[in-house]
């Protein structure tokens, strides 16, 4: 099967398509929640059969010229709402027979190609970052965190070893300077003055400052609470990650609650963990070679999915493993 979509002369490579749609087929006839829509490649799929109806869901009001295409070709079969994902439960009161949910975790190549939004290193001017429906930039986060601060940003979100050396530089410039997103290219090079390396010297920082300005750690994690909380017992929850802060957490909301550990059988029964997901596969799904020769930029994605089994609404596990990353994004509310 081709996986190209051309939409307004872009070649746009869903990432996993196959294995995506391969997931949900089964439950075809009915309405599934693209939670990242960007240019459609899932939510076209989904639609080419005609009892399906997709309720989308992206944050970038940019989305507008596909949605309204969207709307054109598929009418009532497609609905859209220009939201962050953490905020799915507002969309519950128009979903009839909810067979899904789906996220395809990051950012498209339009996304990085839009050089305003400064997601790439080759953008110049004002360091930017926001995705859309922000409250700050990288800009702020730059100029108005302390080093320390800025450091743990570098350190945790971009797994950057010379977190120390670039904001202790970063902080040292900016007390004369207004540092644009060139300069913060500028610095890092000086700092890590690797010519020979295959990933671009900035990659961690900015994949780094992208987490922090998108809140994307509690952004994921109440998207999948939440996403959780209105799919009914027997619907799917798919989710494609890019990096291994996002994986992390996806593995351990659909292993946790599927598997009982070590739990001992005289535990009264209201205090027993409850199983909420029947996991087809233990391990993720990755693109094949085929794939990655034709999308390179799909080699780091990984594919995890469950069924719903049961209802719950203590999560409180999956928030206090991950609450050292949900307190680093708490550090916004000093911007
Ligand atoms: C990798 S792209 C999705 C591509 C899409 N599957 C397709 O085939 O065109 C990710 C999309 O998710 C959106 N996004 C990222 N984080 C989001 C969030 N927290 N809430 C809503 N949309 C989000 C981005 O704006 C982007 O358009």
């Amino acid at each position: 099967m081709n996986a190209t979509i051309k939409l307004e002369n872009v070649n746009h490579f869903p990432v996993l398509l196959n294995e995506v749609i391969s997931i949900i087929s089964p439950l075809y006839g009915g309405t599934f929640i693209d939670c990242t829509f960007g240019q459609g490649g899932y939510s076209q799929k989904i639609l080419e059969n005609k009892n399906n109806s997709i309720f989308a869901i992206d944050r970038d009001q940019n989305s507008v010229n596909t949605v309204n295409q969207f709307k054109i070709k598929y009418k009532k079969r497609f609905n859209f709402k220009n939201i962050k994902f953490s905020e799915i439960t507002n969309i519950q009161s128009n979903l009839i027979n909810l067979k899904g949910i789906i996220f395809d975790l990051g950012y498209s190549t339009t996304q990085v190609k839009d050089l305003k939004k400064g997601l790439s290193f080759n953008s110049k001017g004002r360091l930017n970052m926001k995705i859309g429906l922000n409250n700050f930039s990288a800009h702020e986060v730059i100029h108005k965190l302390d080093q320390k601060e800025i450091s743990k940003i570098l350190k945790i979100f971009g797994e950057e070893k010379k977190s120390n050396i670039i904001s202790k530089k970063i902080v040292s410039i900016r007390k004369n300077k207004n540092i644009q997103t060139e300069d913060l290219v500028s610095i890092i090079n000086s700092v890590k003055k690797n010519k020979y390396s295959k990933t671009h010297n900035a990659t961690k920082v900015f994949q780094a400052l992208r987490i922090f300005v998108n809140n994307e750690i509690s952004e994921l994690i109440y998207g999948l609470i939440n996403g959780f909380k209105i799919l009914p017992v027997g619907g799917v929850i798919a989710i494609v990650t890019f990096h291994s802060l996002e994986d992390k957490i996806v593995k351990f909301f659909l292993k946790n609650y599927s598997e009982i550990k070590n739990e001992s059988r005289y535990l009264p029964s209201k205090n027993k963990k409850k199983i909420l997901f029947n996991l087809i596969n233990k391990k993720p799904i990755v693109p094949t070679e085929k794939e990655i020769k034709l999308n390179p930029s799909s080699r780091s994605a990984k594919l995890r999915y469950g069924i719903k089994v049961n209802n719950s609404s203590d999560f409180s596990d999956l928030i206090s493993k991950f609450k050292y990353l949900i307190d680093i994004e708490d550090l916004a509310k000093k911007l």
